[in-house]
């Protein structure tokens, strides 16, 4: 609590500074649209990271070799390593444990194909700046312009892996239409890219 004699300065003080403050957005229309004109079109990607920075997608999308596992990311049991081609080392090949199918006994996850997504692709740690950037990079990213990127989120088995993932995983937090949404209209504005963070 304010002693009594203080509030009886702060309260004018503060509702000096408000007037000021509310003359301000009154006398500038101006600025203050076109603040929000331009942040609007960046927040688009906002809703798209989160679904790319869920476990069920990250846990693919390393920047390093290692796969991970669980909403917590720890690096996966068994040592398992990318391998040269993303499909796992030698005689820890992804394949053989994970098939095209959940295996609700065993645990293993399944999908058709499953493997490491390549190093160019990896996503974890970046800002949402830079992941939209890498998202975007026909160099890095398998050569996809923006509608091939909506394909593949709408229609790749792996991805929709991130949907029905089996066992006690936790499902991709955004339904799947409503991703497919927030994606389109990301798209259809030209896929802007929110401003790095300095
Ligand atoms: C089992 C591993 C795995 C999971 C799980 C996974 N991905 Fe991928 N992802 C890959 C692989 C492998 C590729 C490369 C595919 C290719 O080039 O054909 C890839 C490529 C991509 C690409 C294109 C590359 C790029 O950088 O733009 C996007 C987009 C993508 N994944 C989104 C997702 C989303 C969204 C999820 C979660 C809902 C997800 N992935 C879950 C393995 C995975
Ligand atoms: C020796 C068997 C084995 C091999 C080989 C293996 N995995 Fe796994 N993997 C598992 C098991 C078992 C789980 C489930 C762990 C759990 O949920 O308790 C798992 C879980 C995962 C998950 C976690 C899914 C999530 O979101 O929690 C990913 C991602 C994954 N593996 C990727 C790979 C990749 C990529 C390879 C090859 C480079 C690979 N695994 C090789 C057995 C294996």
């Amino acid at each position: 609590m304010m002693p009594l004699h203080l509030k009886r300065v702060a309260y004018p003080v503060l509702i000096a500074v408000l007037a000021v403050a509310g003359a301000a957005l009154i006398t500038t229309p101006k600025t203050a649209s076109v603040a929000f004109a331009e942040a609007a079109p960046a927040d688009l990607f906002a809703p798209v990271a989160a679904v790319l920075r869920h476990p069920r997608c990250m846990n693919c999308h390393p920047r390093d070799d290692r796969p991970r596992q669980g909403d917590d990311r720890h690096e996966h049991l068994q040592n398992i390593v990318r391998g040269e081609d993303n499909m796992g080392f030698v005689n820890a090949r992804c394949n053989s444990c994970h098939r095209d199918e959940n295996n609700d006994f065993s645990r293993v996850p399944g999908a058709p194909n499953w493997h490491l997504a390549p190093l160019s692709m990896g996503w974890h740690g970046l800002g949402d700046s830079e992941l939209c950037t890498a998202l975007k990079d026909e160099t890095k990213n398998g050569g996809k312009n923006v509608a091939a990127l909506v394909q593949h989120m709408k229609s790749d088995a792996l991805v929709l892996w991130g949907w029905k993932p089996g066992g006690t995983r936790a499902p991709v937090s955004t339904p799947h239409p409503q991703f497919m949404k927030e994606l389109k209209a990301w798209a259809d504005a030209g896929a802007p890219c929110p401003a790095a963070k300095p």
